[in-house]
């Protein structure tokens, strides 16, 4: 229920595709990026002296008294934590344009609680180990880049700070003082042409939500754009408004509290200001925006039912808009809004609305008399995936001889699971005609049940192709000859890149290696970005030891691809300090200091036989003892951990010097739909007898001490930790829960995912989406039974409990409960209370935290 997702939350002990972590020290000659010397003011400075003083005291704390020690051991942990969250880098977008690469890194910085971007632009050309450039803050207002096909045009999209409004009476409560502003630069970038303020009588927020909800595509001609933005709610205003405020026709007296009114209905948790998304086109010569209205669920003023329409593009002739449009409740077939983000598969289809004449009114700059009166004869929009329950992720290949190809992601079956195996379908789009439903489609990637069921026969770390994990297809990827599509997938644990081709859909792993010219490793995380004009591809790769590098594929990647494909490194990105106090030349590449393996367990319970893919981070130079184990089970549960670096991690392995085995146990993506599905109806027994078994088969190769097992993670996770500490209490002897589900008979009634309680605690097909109802009391004791707090009298682990009092994902009700529980059985535990946190706990500083004293939890009690 919870995967990380790149934009929107970074810590979960979840599948990690974030695309992104690099660093390299630049050499001494050359000036690093200044805020590394931005950072030692005068009381830092102190700090960092007085730390550097008592480094003896420091060293021995573990034995000496703790009292001082605790406080140097503090700071080092501190210091420690941010070396390894410095070197982290979020990339939020990558493009390639006329042969430069241009990244947009998110960095944390503890100091201000705050993430920064900073641009990179890296000629592909460069024979420079490090980019050539030093990186280019953005101010936070940048909310996106997005360059035109030929990159001549960016639009840049601003949120821009205009002061307090007057007249209260029209105010929308969640955006009062902001406005858009969307920026046309020309001449490759360098010409500011023109700035549309987004007038907000014409709609709300544009949404960047762009790892979901949210999309800006160019016209092939470069004079258009199409975005995703809120559309404005009805006028309200108080019973005890004055007569004369606003114009009283428009205006509903005492509607303003009235939920899908004045109060909009939103998506739960991380999209508390998102409620209905419609689409617009923006014309960038003569600044005249224009909404689409020949759309599903199109009415001007109704807040109930209609659609979120979102990832738009244009069609290759640029007459019509595609975009997913997702049910929005209260109409469609689903009365109950239900929670979005982290929950991949919700009913969504793929339409197609022309949008000639529309384009054609708006390049006019004045408003003609003709316009006012007509209605626009643009046709009716016509849904290009009808049979689907889910499609999603429209992209067009280029256009050769007047045919184009779609391809998108699509799933026939259903959503009962909030991740799963999509279906990959081509069909070809008649430009002349406009679109095509094509009755006879053709799947080209079907859903896989069991990982080799194709008869494909390469395996990625030990494991045969289990069907497409993703949640997008990226913008370009379509091979420059029109034979494959490329995109990255999740293949048991690993991130791989993978080519499939367009004519019998076979799918091949692409295998490379950016830090050596021969051979590859199994076991790092790859993303393809995009291809090269010569046909070779632009990739990251990142490993749990090495945060994301940036590389380049050569031409021939796909003709051969039983062979290793040539690549070359394109920029290792330098570390970030994030924090004032730290050492002023971190060097986390030199002191990573750990490995890692992918670890195989066959399941001993239940029917579908798929290997458990773990993954085990070893301390380094343990010596002749064996470290302790903190085992990290997921959240979701339908999310997968991948091996890309993710930096509390690091830090509990290099710094504090645990073993750590993410376990991807049944129902993670990744091994087949079949052994995903299998867990639905089971949770509370398949996957914690996995999570044991994984487990065991680490303390069987002797690679830790047996006797000091501990456990961590976040909402499935923190299910998982609840479970394993009740029904493993001699195996587990630790425990660190973040926003924990302990009690899915009281969740149910709270959450913003109700689905999930029922699905999971009673298997697919059981939650009726059509239809919403609470929960009867047989079902509320089955509940219980399912829930960690079932086995609250055998728990005697010390438990750290961590909470986002404003998660509304996983009502921190749970965890409270919990916590008192314990409490009152004299069980060691501390709550960490995080006032203005959701479910992620993600924002900087209480990340922080909440890692240090994770860390030392277990340093005090395991
Ligand atoms: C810490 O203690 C060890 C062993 O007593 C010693 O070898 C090492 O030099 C000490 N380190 C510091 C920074 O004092
Ligand atoms: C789901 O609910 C709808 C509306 O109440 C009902 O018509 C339908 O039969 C239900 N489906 C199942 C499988 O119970």
């Amino acid at each position: 229920m919870m995967p990380n997702r790149s934009w929107l939350s970074l810590v979960l002990a979840t599948a990690n595709f974030i695309e992104v972590s690099g660093f390299h020290r630049f050499p001494t000659s050359f000036v690093s990026h200044p805020s590394t010397f931005a950072i030692l003011d005068a009381s830092n400075r102190r700090r960092l002296s007085a730390f550097i003083e008592n480094g003896n005291e420091m060293n021995d704390s573990s034995t000496s008294t703790r009292g001082n020690a605790a406080g140097m051991s503090s700071l080092k942990d501190a210091e420690a934590y941010n070396d390894v969250v410095s070197a982290a880098v979020d990339f939020t977008s990558i493009y390639l344009r006329n042969g430069i690469v241009t990244a947009t890194r998110s960095a944390r910085d503890i100091d201000s609680n705050s993430r920064r971007l900073f641009l990179y632009n890296i000629p592909l050309q460069s024979s420079h180990r490090y980019p050539m450039y030093p990186p280019i803050e953005l101010p936070t207002k940048i909310k996106a880049r997005i360059p035109s096909p030929s990159g001549y045009k960016i639009a840049v999209l601003a949120e821009e700070d205009v002061g307090p409004t007057s007249g209260g009476a029209a105010k929308s409560s969640d955006n009062n003082n902001k406005r858009h502003v969307f920026e046309i630069w020309t001449d490759g970038g360098h010409r500011l042409a023109n700035r549309v303020v987004l007038p907000t009588d014409e709609h709300g927020s544009v949404c960047t939500d762009f790892a979901w909800f949210g999309g800006i595509g160019w016209t092939p001609d470069e004079s258009a754009l199409v975005y995703s933005a809120e559309v404005n709610k009805p006028k309200t205003k108080s019973f005890f408004a004055s007569a004369s405020s606003g114009n009283t026709d428009e205006i509903l007296g005492g509607w303003q509290h009235v939920l899908g009114v004045g109060k909009g209905e939103d998506w739960g948790e991380k999209y508390a200001t998102t409620s209905l998304l419609g689409l617009f086109c923006l014309n960038v010569e003569s600044g005249r925006i224009g909404r689409v209205e020949n759309v599903p669920g199109f009415t001007t003023d109704s807040r109930e039912g209609g659609y979120v329409l979102g990832q738009p593009i244009f069609s290759p002739c640029g007459t019509s808009v595609v975009y997913t449009g997702w049910d929005a409740g209260a109409g469609g077939g689903m009365p109950r809004r239900l929670g979005a983000v982290y929950c991949f598969q919700r009913p969504c289809k793929i339409y197609s609305s022309p949008v000639s004449e529309l384009l054609r009114r708006l390049a006019n700059p004045i408003i003609d008399d003709d316009e006012r009166i007509a209605p626009s004869s643009d046709a009716p929009f016509a849904c290009i995936t009808p049979i689907d329950r889910l499609a999603r992720s429209p992209r067009f290949s280029k256009p050769v001889r007047g045919l184009s190809k779609l391809a998108y992601l699509c799933n026939t079956k259903g959503f009962d699971t909030h991740g799963g195996c999509m279906a990959l379908h081509v069909t070809d789009w008649d430009m002349a005609k406009g679109y095509v439903i094509d009755e006879s489609r053709d799947v080209l990637v079907d859903v896989v049940q069991m990982p080799g069921e194709r008869g494909d026969e390469m395996e990625v770390s030990g494991i045969r192709f289990p069907g497409l994990f993703l949640h997008q297809l990226r913008d370009d990827c379509f091979s420059p000859d029109g034979k494959y599509i490329v995109t990255s997938t999740e293949w048991g644990p690993v991130n791989k890149i993978v080519s499939i081709s367009l004519v019998d859909g076979a799918v091949v792993p692409i295998n490379f290696d950016l830090t050596r010219s021969e051979g590859f490793s199994d076991g790092a995380s790859q993303q393809f970005i995009c291809f090269t004009d010569e046909g070779g591809a632009i990739v990251t790769q990142s490993e749990p030891n090495r945060p994301t590098i940036l590389g380049q594929l050569l031409p021939t990647f796909l003709d051969d691809t039983s062979k290793y494909a040539p690549s070359r490194l394109i920029a290792d990105l330098s570390a970030i300090s994030s924090v004032s106090f730290s050492s002023f030349e971190p060097d986390v590449k030199d002191s990573i200091g750990f490995r890692y393996q992918l670890i195989n367990t066959q399941p001993v319970h239940g029917d579908v036989k798929v290997p458990i893919g773990s993954i085990l981070l070893l301390p380094e130079g343990a010596g002749e003892e064996k470290p302790p184990l903190i085992v990290v089970p997921h959240g979701g549960p339908h999310t997968c951990m991948s091996t890309s670096y993710v930096p509390s991690y690091s830090f509990l392995c290099k710094h504090g010097r645990y073993a750590i085995l993410h376990v991807n146990f049944r129902g993670s993506t990744g091994f087949g739909q079949a052994a995903l599905e299998s867990l639905a109806g089971s949770a509370g027994t398949l996957d914690v007898l996995d999570v044991v078994a994984a487990t065991n088969s680490v303390i069987d190769a002797g690679l830790i001490d047996s006797g000091r097992v501990g456990i961590c993670g976040g909402s499935h996770g923190g299910f998982l930790a609840g479970h394993c500490i009740g029904q493993h209490p001699d195996l587990f002897k630790v425990a660190a829960m973040r926003n924990p589900c302990t009690n899915l008979a009281s969740m149910v009634t709270s959450t913003d995912i109700p689905d999930w309680c029922y699905v999971e605690s009673f298997g697919s097909g059981y939650y009726n989406f059509s239809d919403f109802r609470p929960p009867s009391k047989k079902e509320v004791c089955v509940m219980w039974d399912k829930s960690p707090i079932a086995h609250l009298e055998h728990v005697k682990a010390p438990t750290l409990i961590a909470l986002g009092m404003k998660d509304r994902r996983v009502p921190p009700s749970q965890g409270i409960e919990y916590y008192h529980a314990l409490r009152a059985k004299q069980v060691p535990t501390k709550l960490l209370v995080y006032d203005d946190c959701d479910h992620a706990i993600d924002l900087v500083m209480s990340e922080a935290d909440h890692w240090i004293n994770t860390k030392q939890w277990f340093d005090q009690y395991l």
